[in-house]
């Protein structure tokens, strides 16, 4: 494996599977998990893969890739259109960041269209499920190369 990369999952993503099927699907946040897995090898990443419900984790997670990671994918659900500390965070990161997002955040209410993650990263990646992160990681691939 050449690169390490940490995808970071923040609220709610932990139901995914039984949440609100219609918008996010049907997969689980495990068949997510695997999926990611499967295609980082195809591309010698190795993966470390964290979820939280709680913001102040999901800062400390985002502090540990200065150090233990070569980039970061991150789905902050909720906490992308709330969090100025997540922003600051990621701020502090000098590592390539990936912004994803299941859905379509700019079909939804207009309290999704802005995100505290998208100043910070890259790019964004969103309306796609699980293949939002799939492209993420090939795109992360193409940034570390
Ligand atoms: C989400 C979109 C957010 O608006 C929402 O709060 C989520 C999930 C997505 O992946 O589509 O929790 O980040």
């Amino acid at each position: 494996m050449n690169h390490t990369i940490l995808i970071l999952n923040g609220p709610n993503l932990n139901m995914l599977g039984s949440r609100e099927p219609e918008i996010y699907g049907t997969q689980t946040l495990d068949d997510l998990q695997q999926v990611c897995i499967a295609h980082a090898a195809l591309l010698s990443i190795a993966l470390t893969f964290v979820q939280s419900n709680h913001e102040g984790e999901l800062v400390d997670a985002i502090q540990s890739v200065r150090s233990a990671h070569d980039g970061l994918i991150i789905n902050a659900g909720a906490f992308s259109h709330t969090s100025v500390a997540i922003h600051d965070a990621l701020m502090m990161v000098d590592k390539p960041i990936i912004e994803v997002h299941l859905s379509n955040i700019f079909q939804r209410e207009a309290f999704r269209h802005h995100s505290y993650v998208s100043r910070p990263a890259k790019g964004v990646i969103c309306g796609f499920g699980v293949n939002s992160y799939v492209l993420a990681l090939s795109a992360m691939k193409d940034l570390l190369s």
